[in-house]
């Protein structure tokens, strides 16, 4: 094994499902209005799934994109890393589904991720640590999520905030240090309960009464998340920033998770850096989870706003409560 010295970004890649539901659909499922979602959150629509399509579909859509842009050939990736909160299943991983939809054979390792709409830093700096220590040399780490399949249709408090999406991102090992600068994760797990899906797990194992009670979908106390957010990104993107010997300033871009439009202007005002360096796709998406952050650098990309060699910055929060920032150099 032979330790290397840093971890090269090949490319990124997202998908985006095709049906798309509107603050105006919501009106006929919930008591709300346009008028309130758009001014409390910035959201004007959001896209689901069909139903019956998993987890592992929609993250093999991006990957597939993701490994084109990189031109690699799937066959050498080693490490297959899927954050998400709605897996294919419990177990085998959805990152195992991902293997065998992408139809590689040379047995990476795979598994899925948990920290919420912090996923995808999570991975990310997983994979930094096993790509640095020589222990796995290519890496695929994807976001994805049919939020959809736990979204309580008849709960405005959140029905009104997720969508489904997902995005890829292949990494290698190098032995220079571009790519990914530095990596923040942490959590506060005093605060678990007021972000979580209650049942199917064995706290709750899954019955009829589960069921009946709606304890398998998203339960939120908004407020309180709200306040944890703004003050978690702040620190996380401080940390990141100087973990990275880079300042604020330098960075191309912002891309913060895309959970409220008001916690992101209250984190761009905190960090004093202007609108126009802070991403947002939340209007058209919602809260897309552990794929928030690499769909909007896809995007980012894709709409020219950054290019090879920017420094830009993700940041994100999320249940357990966990947060997390990198600052990366595409
Ligand atoms: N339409 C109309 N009225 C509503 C709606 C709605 N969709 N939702 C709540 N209300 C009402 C409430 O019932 C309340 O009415 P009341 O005053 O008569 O009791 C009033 O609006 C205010 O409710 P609040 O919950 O205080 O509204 P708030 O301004 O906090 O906005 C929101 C709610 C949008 C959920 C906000 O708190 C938020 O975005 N929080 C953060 C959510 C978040 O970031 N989640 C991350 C999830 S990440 C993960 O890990 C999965």
């Amino acid at each position: 094994m032979q330790n290397l010295k840093g971890v090269k970004i090949l490319g990124t890649g997202s998908f985006i499902p095709e049906k798309v539901i509107t603050n105006a659909d919501i009106e006929k499922l919930v008591d709300t209005s346009d008028e309130w979602i758009t001014q409390r959150t910035g959201i004007r629509e959001r896209r689901v799934v069909e139903k019956g399509t998993s987890t592992s579909d929609i993250a093999v859509e991006a990957s597939r994109k993701a490994i084109d842009e990189a031109g690699i050939n799937p066959q050498e990736i080693d490490l297959i890393i899927v954050a998400t909160c709605t897996p294919d299943m419990f177990f085998p991983s959805t990152a195992c589904f991902v293997q065998k939809k992408l139809g590689i054979k040379s047995n990476p390792a795979c598994f899925d991720i948990s920290a919420a709409c912090s996923g995808f830093i999570y991975a990310l700096g997983i994979a930094k640590g096993m790509l640095e220590s020589g222990m796995h040399k290519t890496a695929l780490v994807i976001g994805a999520e049919t939020l959809s399949n736990v979204t309580n249709w008849k709960d405005r408090g959140t029905c009104i905030l997720f969508g489904d999406g997902a995005g890829a991102m292949p990494l290698k090992a190098t032995d220079d240090k571009s790519g990914i600068l530095s990596i923040t994760m942490s959590a506060n797990a005093a605060y678990t309960d007021i972000l979580e899906i209650p049942a199917g797990g064995s706290t709750h194992p899954a019955s009829v009464e589960t069921v009946q009670q709606g304890l398998h979908f998203i339960r939120m106390d908004g407020k309180e998340v709200f306040k944890h957010a703004v003050m978690n990104m702040l620190k996380a993107t401080k940390k990141a920033l100087e973990m990275s010997g880079k300042k604020i300033e330098e960075m191309a871009l912002l891309i913060p998770h895309q959970a409220n439009m008001r916690i992101i202007e209250a984190l761009g005002e905190r960090l004093t850096i202007p609108k126009e360096r802070i991403f947002v796709n939340l209007h058209k998406y919602g809260n897309l989870s552990a794929a928030t952050t690499i769909v909007a650098l896809d995007e980012a990309k894709k709409q020219g706003l950054v290019k090879t060699g920017d420094l830009v910055e993700l940041v994100a929060f999320g249940a357990g409560l966990t947060w997390g920032a990198a600052v990366i150099q595409l």
